[in-house]
């Protein structure tokens, strides 16, 4: 499904499952294109079939695009360290999205309103550069309908029909409706999206050990070897690519 010009959602139906959590990914590859990994999108209470929501950028995800229904594709994984839930239990959610970045991001929020009797309340902010470059835009309806669930959304550009926020998605922010010192905040979006969102979090007063970033910084073999996704002290492939405000703040521009 085309989620916007340059991003798609693709179903994928694994020969064997692939036992992914919210927040862990995959490698594909593109017979003759390349590896590239990228995280479900698509709830991991549902295994036999899953999604990627994936923009296309350069070689592997170019090729991705011309692939057609029942090609082939090679799969490895799931890698890296899925979103610890039972951390989140009890507690109001608050996610910051922006662009492709809700992919991630709805794998996580589809597990939390699967259970919804396990978690507080879950705010969803996201931003997108115009209301085209919107992703799920045939879902986000249903989604506000969800109890307990509060979504927003804000473009950088308008056009004449959209009725929402106009501005980088902390426009957003400025009123925070959960308790700052207990709530869980997750973020994925471009790093200077990240960069700044986190920053608003952190003068909001949310604890550094609360605050999930998405970390995906370049990697190549996934699992620990090669050591090209290295972050400060951790291997994004293993230890992330989610990883608390609390063990990067002390590196140096992890934002890059
Ligand atoms: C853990 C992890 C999870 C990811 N999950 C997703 C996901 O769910 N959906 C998704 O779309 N992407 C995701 N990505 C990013 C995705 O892996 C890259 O976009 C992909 O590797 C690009 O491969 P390529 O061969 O098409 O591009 P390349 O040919 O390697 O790159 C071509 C050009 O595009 C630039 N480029 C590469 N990546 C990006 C990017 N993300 N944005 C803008 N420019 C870029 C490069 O700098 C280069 O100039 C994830 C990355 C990581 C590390
Ligand atoms: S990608 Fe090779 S060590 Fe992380």
């Amino acid at each position: 499904m085309d989620e916007t010009p340059n991003i798609r959602t693709f179903v994928l139906k694994p020969e064997q499952e692939i036992p992914f959590l919210a927040g862990q990914f995959v490698e594909l590859t593109v017979p003759g294109f390349g590896e590239a990994p990228f995280t479900p999108s698509s709830s991991h209470f549902r295994r036999e079939t899953f999604e990627m929501t994936i923009m296309k950028v350069g070689r592997a995800t170019g090729a991705l695009f011309s692939l057609q229904p029942g090609d082939v594709v090679g799969a490895r994984g799931p890698f890296g360290t899925p979103y610890p839930l039972q951390r989140f239990e009890g507690k109001d959610i608050y996610i910051v999205g922006g662009g492709v970045g809700l992919a991630p991001l709805r794998a996580l929020f589809l597990a939390l309103t699967h259970e919804p009797d396990k978690y507080g309340r879950i705010f969803l902010r996201y931003g997108a550069r115009t209301p085209q470059d919107i992703v799920y835009r045939s879902l986000i309806p249903e989604w506000q309908k969800i109890p307990k669930v509060d979504l927003d959304l804000s473009v950088d550009v308008s056009d004449e029909k959209w009725m929402k926020r106009v501005g980088v998605v902390t426009c957003l922010m400025d009123d925070i409706p959960c308790d700052e010192k207990k709530s869980i905040a997750v973020v994925c979006g471009p790093p200077i999206m990240m960069k700044f969102v986190n920053q608003r979090l952190v003068d909001a007063g949310f604890q550094a050990e609360n605050i999930y970033l998405s970390m995906e910084t370049n990697m190549s073999c996934g699992v620990g070897q090669c050591r090209h996704c290295r972050l400060g002290p951790y291997l994004t492939c293993k230890d992330g690519p989610v990883l608390t405000w609390a063990q990067i703040k002390d590196i140096e521009n992890p934002f890059v």
